[in-house]
């Protein structure tokens, strides 16, 4: 999926819209992103498996601002959730609760009371302790609760070891060949219903490999549970397909469903996807603006930016590249060099990208941090104390605000504020 950001001789568009008109009202820095760019990453995911029954249930831990969620309602997406929080997120924005997949490790207790009182589509379950605890929750709610067991293959699906999570030595799941016992010992249970089997091996996976083992896994176990007579309504590939953060051509939609779908021809079970980034990361880009540069003896520049790990946390925390474009309209034949482009932060992990080939930047120029849209804004902090930033929506050659930038006060109303030492 190609960025909906382009560079043009008046700056940088994003659908047609100017980007440094919008940020100089918003003020920076601020998060764009583009409504085309994720309906057509969502439609070019559904249109790939089309012909296999299926069903897309966006992950909403990648971008779950409620402007974004409904966006992805009103395509026809279910919602993948990974908290109680993100359960009623996906509410907020309209989704039933049957349309919403419950997965995460260390599920509380309230969480799975909430989410079996809704009725939830399917509870993702990570162990057999877990297993039990629906159940005997539900038991007790006088509900029938619908749950697929997570399985780990140990896949190692190549990706950062933060991400990955299909090997034996993650927390994720458990061992594939200690699920069927799971269900088979579990199938009487009256309070639950088994519906489904869940697999998720990693994220920004780059290579066809580990999603096609995946795949195998899911559907061998799954063919092994209905010859047990487990009634299976669904099998749950998990999302991770990755995106091109450096240009080079990576997997794409197509190529994900050219390598699962030979295994899911063993099976006639309807398949969920559940693709976070894919969907939104080349939707989104972080746009702010340069407050100082600076030039060490021996050459190195810095150009230290108005957002840093606070807005965009994945280069400080995965060493992450990502791309950086100038916001301004660059003179043909300009100047250009190395930058380190860093944020304010006091930390040295700070570092958007290093040697980066940029402009001349000056104080006040603006700069995108691209394909920022998945796992940035959603990962922002309050470090420093600083405010979350504001995210806007280009949708038909016009612009929404669809979160403010968070105030002082705002972050200050969870706090005792005793009287007499304000303002002093
Ligand atoms: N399903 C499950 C069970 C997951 O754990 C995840 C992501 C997804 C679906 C969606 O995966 P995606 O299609 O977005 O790869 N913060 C990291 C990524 C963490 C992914 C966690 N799980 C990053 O910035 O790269």
């Amino acid at each position: 999926m190609s960025s909906p950001f382009i560079s043009t001789a008046a700056g940088l568009a994003c659908d047609g819209v100017s980007v440094a008109d919008l940020a100089s009202e918003v003020g920076t820095p601020c998060y764009v992103y583009s409504a085309k760019a994720v309906r057509d990453a969502y439609r070019a995911l559904d249109a790939a498996f089309e012909g296999r029954a299926h069903r897309i249930h966006y992950a909403l831990k990648a971008n779950s601002t409620l402007a974004l969620v409904r966006l992805l309602r009103e395509l026809g997406s279910g919602a993948d959730a990974n908290s109680g929080g993100e359960i009623r997120v996906a509410e907020r924005a309209g989704f039933s609760a049957a349309d919403i997949v419950f997965t995460g490790v260390g599920k509380t207790a309230d969480e799975l009371a909430y989410a079996i009182a809704r009725g939830i589509g399917t509870i993702n379950a990570e162990s057999a302790g877990e297993v039990d605890r629906i159940a005997a929750r539900a038991l007790a709610l006088g509900r029938v609760a619908s749950v697929a067991v997570r399985v780990n293959p140990d896949i190692d699906a190549g990706s950062h070891p933060h991400i990955s999570t299909g090997l034996r030595s993650n927390k994720f799941g458990v061992p594939v060949e200690e699920a069927r016992a799971i269900y088979r010992e579990r199938r009487d249970v009256g309070s639950i219903r088994f519906t489904g089997v869940h697999i998720h091996v990693g994220s920004q996976i780059t290579s066809p490999g580990p999603l096609a083992r995946a795949a195998r896994t899911l559907v061998d176990l799954g063919e092994a549970l209905r010859a047990d007579g487990v009634p299976l309504e669904h099998l749950d590939l998990g999302g991770g397909l990755g995106i091109a953060y450096d240009e080079r051509r990576v997997l794409d939609a197509a190529a994900w469903a050219a390598a699962v779908l030979p295994e899911l021809r063993r099976t006639p079970l309807p398949i969920l996807l559940e693709p976070g980034r894919a969907i939104v990361a080349a939707a989104g880009a972080l746009v702010a603006r340069v407050v100082d540069t600076k030039t060490y003896p021996g050459g190195r520049r810095f150009a230290v930016l108005d957002a840093g790990m606070t807005e965009l946390m994945r280069p400080a925390l995965y060493g992450a590249f990502h791309r950086i474009v100038p916001v301004g309209p660059v003179a043909e034949g300009a100047a250009v060099g190395p930058w380190d482009v860093v944020g304010p932060i006091c930390e040295s992990s700070d570092v958007f990208g290093q040697d980066r080939v940029l402009p001349e930047l000056r104080v006040d120029d603006r700069v995108a941090v691209l394909d920022a849209g998945a796992y940035g804004a959603v990962m922002g902090s309050n470090y420093n104390r600083r405010m979350l930033p504001p995210e806007v929506l280009v949708d038909g050659g016009t612009w929404t605000l669809i979160r403010r930038r968070q105030t002082l006060d705002d972050v200050l109303a969870l706090e005792t504020q005793e009287a007499g030492c304000a303002g002093s």
